[in-house]
């Protein structure tokens, strides 16, 4: 039977889930607080990781270890990293790379050693599902969950959801030339975060299927950390549990 843990960087990005979630037991494991129940009808592990690539595997393994999880799904807020997607759009992952990784010349750069690869596949049922509860979301839920002015204020009136790589690091970008860097040598890349590929990579070890999905809060440009803030604070969690909820739904 599913048991889906459920990964949050940051309590921005789940603010109002802890209401949703039914026959709540606490469980404390290396500074994390895990909350297993039943949210929306599902069983599932509930937990905020904190940010960066170590907080986000060691939170997976405790979940895929301690907790048992089948499936494993982190909904967040992440930089734009391509000229098509604006603020609200929503990316999910079908692969993801560490940008931060390099052990060249000893293993080509981005690869992961051992693991054999530098990109890792997401779970398609996960996505597919994840994608179409988006869909629903944005047809159905938005109006209703984030208000005329904020939409107005963050331009969300054409939300799109395109799927693609999704580039993961220890690092919070706002430089362009950063960003220009690593287009150079993803030109697929969509988006830049801090957690995702982390994640992949500890799913592929133990052969747990994962999904990412992202919603754009900045451009990763020189604003980046202020409309990162105004995003996370306004809108995110109206995201994750709209689209959440429709997700457990299904
Ligand atoms: N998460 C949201 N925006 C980000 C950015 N610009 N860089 C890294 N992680 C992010």
């Amino acid at each position: 039977t599913t048991r889906l843990g459920l990964v949050f960087a940051m309590a921005e990005e789940q603010q109002g889930l802890a209401e949703h979630l039914q026959d709540v037991q606490i469980h404390h494991i290396g500074k994390r607080e895990y909350r297993s129940g039943t949210l929306w009808g599902v069983a599932c592990v509930c937990v905020l990781s904190g940010i960066g690539k170590v907080a986000a595997a060691s939170t997976v393994t405790s979940l895929i270890q301690h907790f048992g999880v089948t499936e494993i799904v982190l909904s967040g807020v992440a930089g734009a990293a391509d000229a098509s997607l604006r603020v609200g759009d929503i990316v999910i992952a079908d692969e993801l790379i560490q940008h931060d990784m390099n052990a060249f010349p000893i293993f080509p750069k981005f690869e992961i050693p051992r693991s054999g690869k530098s990109r890792f596949a997401t779970s398609a049922q996960l996505s597919q599902q994840l994608t179409q509860a988006a869909q629903i979301f944005i047809a159905q839920q938005m109006n209703q969950h984030i208000s005329a002015a904020a939409r107005a204020q963050f331009g969300l009136e054409q939300v799109q959801i395109v799927a693609g790589l999704i580039a993961s690091g220890d690092q919070f970008i706002q430089d362009l030339q950063v960003l220009a860097g690593l287009k150079q040598e993803l030109p697929d890349l969509l988006a830049v975060e801090m957690e995702g590929a982390a994640i992949a990579q500890v799913c592929d070890d133990f052969e747990i299927p994962y999904a990412i999905m992202r919603t754009i809060s900045d451009e990763a440009n020189e604003h980046a950390h202020l409309d990162f803030k105004q995003f996370i604070h306004e809108v995110a969690a109206q995201y994750s549990l709209g689209i959440l909820r429709e997700f457990c739904a299904d």
